[in-house]
């Protein structure tokens, strides 16, 4: 058993650390206040590699294994948690999906402007009315000779309104339940797709969160991924993956959170000493410390799984549950040392613990994460 990184992984986690540094941190707190989307970020992570890591070169990706995309995925969200988001959705969710489960064509077509952040990809899972019961979709998708017809409406999409292409999973036989459903690519500019109005919300507020409706909107039978019944295995065995995304998201918000509540613990002073010193200090310290430990090796293993094609959708499932509740909780604490400064805006964890919040919640809230770790347990 081996616990050190390749050079290659070490070079993958200094050059997204850089990055995250130079380009992200600067503009951070003005696009969180204001809601920006980090566009010209986004743009730069792609040229950077940061948009479809694993997908292959073939396809315009940087072929790598899980284990990079965690370690670079940790290292954007300790400082952007927005920009990571986006990310995470494009390469996890979206490049994978198509890459996996795609036609030939399908990738071809689509890949190669997905992976160099020319276009940014959306996962259409959620609807008003499911949420983590994603078997009960409302959003139809009729055949019709040579396509299909999608009407319906999708709720609190990541990149609903900067994405160039959606991923959007429909229900084309009632009777036949979740085996009815199916998954199609659309692309942004087709005839009867609607954006929402833009959500305000408490965290990952850089990332642009909407509503996208559907009104028959004619969709290419070439465009349908997989067989006939295949869009509910598909979000599934897509979202998995996509947990251990979130899982590293999380994990960068609580290690950004106690890296500056360390550093801030050692600077001020309070009854003539470093806070630090302090035994109510040094204990949470501690504990953040080796939850967070904990927390980066759930994550890797989970990645672990993946590369080596083992199931991971339980480790998967743990590491999300863990590093979500990891991060809410270490959030508050590092503003709870912060004191006062933590509970302002420059000193940016209050930002880390508004956006440790949504990782509880989307991609599976935590008790999802539950359901699949009891029924994997249990059976
Ligand atoms: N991989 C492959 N297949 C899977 C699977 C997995 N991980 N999990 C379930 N399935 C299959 C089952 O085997 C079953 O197939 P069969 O009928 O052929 O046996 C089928 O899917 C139905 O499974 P269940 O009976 O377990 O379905 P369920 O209704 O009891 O619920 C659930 C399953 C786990 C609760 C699921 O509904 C779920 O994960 N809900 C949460 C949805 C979610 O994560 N939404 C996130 C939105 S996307 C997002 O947030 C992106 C973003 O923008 C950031």
């Amino acid at each position: 058993m081996k616990f050190n990184f390749s050079e290659e992984h070490l070079m993958i986690q200094k050059s997204a650390r850089d990055f995250a540094q130079q380009e992200l941190l600067p503009g951070v707190i003005e696009r969180d206040e204001l809601q920006k989307f980090p566009k010209e970020e986004i743009s730069k992570m792609g040229q950077m590699g940061f948009m479809g890591m694993m997908t292959s070169p073939k396809y315009g990706g940087g072929g790598m294994d899980t284990v990079s995309y965690i370690l670079a995925m940790e290292e954007i969200s300790k400082i952007d948690a927005s920009s990571s988001v986006i990310m995470s959705v494009n390469n996890s969710l979206v490049c994978w999906g198509i890459e996996k489960y795609g036609t030939e064509d399908q990738k071809q077509k689509y890949l190669p402007k997905l992976t160099s952040g020319e276009n940014i990809g959306a996962f259409c899972l959620s609807e008003p009315e499911a949420g983590s019961d994603a078997t009960s979709q409302r959003t139809t998708a009729i055949e019709n000779k040579d396509h299909y017809v999608l009407n319906g409406t999708k709720n609190w999409i990541t990149n609903g309104n900067s994405a160039s292409i959606y991923l959007v999973i429909a229900q084309s036989d009632v009777e036949k339940k979740h085996k009815g459903i199916n998954v199609f690519i659309l692309e942004r500019d087709w005839d009867g797709i609607s954006i929402g109005a833009k959500e305000n919300k408490l965290g990952i507020r850089g990332s642009d969160t909407h509503s996208v409706m559907f009104s028959d909107v004619k969709i290419p039978k070439e465009n349908k991924i997989g067989e006939d019944g295949f869009g509910f295995k598909f979000a599934m065995q897509t979202l998995s993956g996509g947990r251990i995304g979130i899982a590293a998201q999380a994990l960068g918000i609580a290690s950004g959170a106690y890296e500056l509540a360390l550093k801030y613990s050692k600077e001020r002073k309070a009854f003539g000493k470093p806070i630090c010193h302090h035994q109510a200090i040094a204990f949470k310290l501690a504990d953040m410390a080796t939850e967070i430990e904990a927390a980066r090796l759930l994550c890797l293993k989970a990645a672990w799984d993946k590369d080596n094609g083992r199931d991971y959708s339980l480790s998967g499932a743990m590491a999300k549950l863990y590093c979500a509740e990891r991060a809410m909780q270490i959030s508050i604490e590092a503003v709870q040392i912060h004191g006062g400064y933590g509970y302002v805006k420059e000193y940016h964890v209050e930002r880390l613990m508004r956006d440790a919040k949504i990782t509880q919640i989307y991609e599976g809230t935590s008790e999802i994460q539950k359901i699949v770790i009891s029924r994997s347990i249990i059976s």
